[in-house]
């Protein structure tokens, strides 16, 4: 996710935000910018890549000031390049943001008729432009931006300067992270508190809808409209390392966490809940291309894969268009059959990852066409094909995918649903059925996050077995086979996902009073079936862990412990119990002492074969 700092004091502005990118990288970023303001004009200095790339233009070409803005992006609208990256201006104002304006493609198109030129394909050039037109009127940067982002649906935090008021800074929050650093006779905002955390310790955090000031007279809070609003400083007594987590102890625990917000991001702008559709604003395919589709493949690699496999069930069930669900190192050598009515569908949180990468041009190269749901903008994947899903995970650190693999399951949603409308298999009241419950489902996980407690307190029961066996039927057999991976990538306990009805064909023989079976339970058609496996586990003194949505007499006297989550529709329910998989392997990981966020042996991104 983009990072954002800004400085007004007393000393240069441009060392101190330099510095603060930098302790901001964690977040993940591909192009770099700074603007300054001095003598009434603002310079932009801006880079693609590393931010060594921009210390080096500032080297040549340095700039001053004791007002600056910076930004590291993480594209999400227009490709990493040095024209997209931030800041962004017109006129004397500049702005640099973070998060995703919904409505900028109907902003731009009016600000276009009004005359207004965009030299970037971002979203964030257009809140420049409209802080531009609105400071015409008013001729007062506050009353400008609190104009401009009556206009914006959206999330952002934004940070913006102007030559015409070279004293202040004015930075708005809604749905992005801000936080303002108090210092003596210099104050700065930035995404997170690293940023700052070398300069002072005294921290506000703005909620959404709030506004700070900064000027030469101190710091003024108000919400959007313009009323005060009362604010009071936090010591920060965290380390720059803690700090960078946000205060969680690893970035896996601090990605699961993310979560709710991942996901509303990756369904922000893309339900049409009036037509009762849905809107895939990079798919590149007409409804006639995707109607025409005979059938569907589906290639990737690891937790990707499982993600395919989930999203198998929801196309066959929504669109009733067959799907195959290949591995990508086998699917590149397999000879597939790829009709000119064949799609391929590549899921690659990287969108580097090599096998996947050699699928998708395997399936290219015979005629076919090709999709992909990536979580990287440009990235060589989203490339090459024809069109892209993108997810708005954010940057993952930590090695195993959880909210990448999340996202990844509501962008198929999404995809299952777009198709399900042009076959006619779904009418305008079905779609919505579906997308009424994607919208609370962020809302759900955050209520999943509330078991993280008794989900460790399970971990510590188990943390010494040597192998585990996850259990789940249908749609939620991916999700037991993403369990066991969790499991065994983090702590390097052995652990098999299987389909419950295939236990007696073989891995029943596995089970004893050291066997933890973790059995995936909803609420449905084959919750009985899985019950009389959880029995058959029991007869045999397993050890049964039973995750589930509906806590009954039935299911307590199946099980050692029962987990309870929120419900949702069956379709949707893989996304709530991942949250269970991933918390389980995590705690049982810490308590084992294992490196969490670099497992030893693995990389984040397999690029190559
Ligand atoms: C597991 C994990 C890997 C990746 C796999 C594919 O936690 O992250 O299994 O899912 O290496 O990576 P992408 O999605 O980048 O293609």
């Amino acid at each position: 996710m983009c990072g954002i700092v800004g400085y007004l004091g007393h000393q240069q502005a441009s060392p101190i935000i330099v510095e603060g990118l930098r302790r901001l990288e964690y977040r993940g970023y591909d192009s770099a910018g700074i603007a300054t303001l001095a003598g009434g004009r603002i310079e932009i200095r801006r880079a693609q890549g590393k931010l060594i790339n921009l210390e080096n233009q500032l080297r040549e070409k340095p700039v001053v000031g004791s007002l600056g803005i910076g930004h590291t992006r993480w594209a999400t609208h227009g490709r990493p390049s040095e024209i997209n990256a931030h800041p962004h201006k017109a006129g004397g104002i500049v702005v640099v943001h973070n998060g995703i304006i919904e409505n900028y493609l109907d902003l731009k198109e009016s600000l276009r008729a009004r005359g207004h030129s965009f030299k970037s394909e971002t979203d964030t050039e257009i809140i420049s432009h409209l802080v531009e037109e609105h400071y015409k009127h008013s001729g007062d940067l506050v009353t400008a931006v609190r104009a401009a982002l009556k206009e914006v649906r959206g999330a952002y935090a934004v940070a913006i300067i102007c030559e015409q008021e070279p004293d202040k800074l004015v930075a708005a929050k809604l749905g992005s992270p801000l936080v303002v650093g108090q210092g003596q006779g210099e104050n700065f905002v930035a995404s997170d508190i690293p940023a700052m955390l070398s300069h002072t310790r005294e921290m506000i955090f703005l909620e959404d809808g709030e506004m700070v000031i900064v000027d030469g007279t101190g710091l003024h809070f108000t919400d959007l409209v313009g009323n005060p609003v009362q604010k009071t400083p936090k010591t920060i007594t965290w380390t720059p390392l803690m700090a960078e987590k946000g205060g969680y102890r690893h970035f896996m625990l601090k990605e699961i966490y993310e979560q709710p917000r991942a996901l509303a991001d990756t369904l922000a702008g893309r339900i049409r809940e009036e037509q009762g559709d849905v809107y895939l604003e990079d798919l590149a395919l007409s409804d006639e291309e995707l109607g025409g589709v005979a059938k569907l493949n589906i290639v990737a690699c690891g937790t990707s894969w499982h993600a395919a496999l989930v999203g198998k069930f929801l196309i066959e069930k929504l669109a009733r268009l067959p799907v195959e669900v290949d591995i990508a190192s086998e699917f590149r050598y397999r000879d597939p059959i790829i009709t000119p009515d064949t799609l391929t569908l590549l899921i690659s949180q990287s969108g580097e990852t090599a096998d996947t990468l050699a699928g998708l041009r395997e399936a290219k190269g015979k005629g076919g066409k090709v999709v992909a749901i990536c979580n990287v903008l440009d990235s060589s994947i989203a490339r090459e094909s024809h069109g892209v899903i993108y997810t708005h995970a954010g940057p993952e650190i930590g090695v195993a995918s959880t909210k990448a693999f999340t996202t990844q399951l509501v962008a198929l949603v999404l995809f299952a649903l777009k198709l399900a409308r042009v076959r006619g298999l779904l009418d305008a009241d079905g779609c919505r059925a579906l997308t009424d419950e994607l919208v609370k489902l962020p809302r759900k996980i955050e209520e999943a996050l509330e078991q993280d407690e008794a989900i460790e307190e399970v971990a510590r029961l188990y943390m010494n077995a040597s192998d585990f066996l996850y259990l789940g039927r249908g749609n939620q057999y991916p999700i037991a086979l993403e369990g066991a991976l969790k499991l065994k990538e983090i702590s390097y306990i052995h652990a098999e996902g299987y389909p419950a009805g295939e236990m007696k064909h073989g891995p029943i023989a596995l089970i004893d009073e050291n066997l933890p079976v973790v059995v995936l339970l909803p609420n449905n058609d084959t919750r009985e079936k899985v019950i009389s496996n959880m029995q058959e586990v029991r007869a045999r003194a397993g050890k049964v862990i039973a995750v589930t949505d509906h806590d009954d007499p039935l299911v307590r006297d199946n099980a050692d412990q029962v987990l309870v989550f929120p419900s949702t529709c069956d379709d949707l329910m893989p996304v709530i119990l991942s949250v269970p998989m991933q918390l389980l392997a995590y705690h049982i990981a810490v308590l084992k002492g294992t490196d969490v966020d670099q497992p030893r042996n693995l990389a984040k991104s397999v690029t190559v074969e």
